[in-house]
């Protein structure tokens, strides 16, 4: 089974695909850190960042691999070509220049190919922009995660302070705590996503979309749990929703079916 949870920065896709998948026992897929290792890649290999076609070499040529910590279920770290890249796909200057990568057809398709082999090995929860459109248009449980933007910049703060924690030796370079540059960070990327041609974000219209913006990730995580074993998943034995809560104001929870709401043909 695939679970794709698709939205735009910010939105706790990670931290919420990472529970969903530990509660049922899936693998998980963070597809961004593809795009992002592309992008380290291609910057510390001097190239041209617009030069579609040499950075399309590197998707390519440059293997990506996902690394486990002993006892984690999920892949922890990131790699391509060998080298651990975990820390550095996160900085602001890869922020400032994976959206160009993105929006490279050759790239996605190099990428997008791989996401697949992934997906049809493995019952996975992946994360990312087009997982419910173009990556597994079948996917038996699609979700569109959102928030209001000013929330995501809040969240992404966060998060940013606790890497910069965890890894103190990369310090420096994990230095975007300003909440207004990250909320302009998050529009600028937001619009350039939703803009590109190939595989813009967009919700598929077969997804659920959830507002996240007031509830807990505890709530969004045991909602999307139900769905999907609704659909036919088995737990895996751990406590989805009976996580800590936070912020929960589950009444201003928005929450709506594209499949319901949207005629057409499925993307
Ligand atoms: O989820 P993230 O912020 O790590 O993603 C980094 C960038 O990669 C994001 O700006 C858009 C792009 N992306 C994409 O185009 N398609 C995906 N499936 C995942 C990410």
């Amino acid at each position: 089974m695939i679970i794709a949870i698709d939205g735009p920065a910010g939105s706790g896709k990670s931290t919420v695909a990472k529970r969903v998948a530990r509660s049922l026992g899936f693998n998980y897929l963070d597809t961004g850190a593809m795009y992002r290792a592309v992008t380290y890649s291609a910057l510390a290999n001097g190239l041209d960042i617009t030069d579609a076609r040499a950075v399309a070499d590197i998707a390519r040529a440059q293997a990506i691999e996902f690394g486990y910590k002993p006892g984690e279920s999920l892949p922890a770290s990131v790699f391509i070509d060998g080298e651990d890249v975990t820390d550095m796909i996160r900085t602001p200057l890869i922020d400032a220049h994976v959206s160009a990568v993105s929006s490279y057809p050759e790239v996605r398709a190099a990428l997008v190919s791989q996401q697949r082999l992934f997906g049809v090995a493995h019952d996975t929860v992946m994360e990312g922009r087009d997982i419910g459109t173009a990556v597994f248009p079948q996917a038996e449980l699609k979700i569109f995660l959102t928030a209001q933007p000013e929330v995501r910049a809040r969240r992404r703060v966060r998060q940013n302070i606790s890497r910069k924690t965890q890894t103190a030796v990369e310090y420096a370079i994990i230095d975007n705590t300003d909440e207004q540059q990250v909320l302009e960070e998050i529009l600028r990327r937001d619009l350039e996503d939703e803009s590109r041609e190939v595989s813009p974000l967009v919700a598929a219209e077969d997804s659920i979309e959830i507002d996240s913006t007031a509830v807990s990730i505890g709530k969004v995580v045991a909602r999307i749990v139900e769905l999907a074993k609704a659909r036919g998943a088995r737990d895996a034995g751990t406590q989805a929703g009976k996580e800590e809560d936070t912020n929960i104001d589950a009444s201003t929870a928005v929450e709506s079916n594209h499949a319901e709401q949207c005629e057409g043909p499925m993307r």
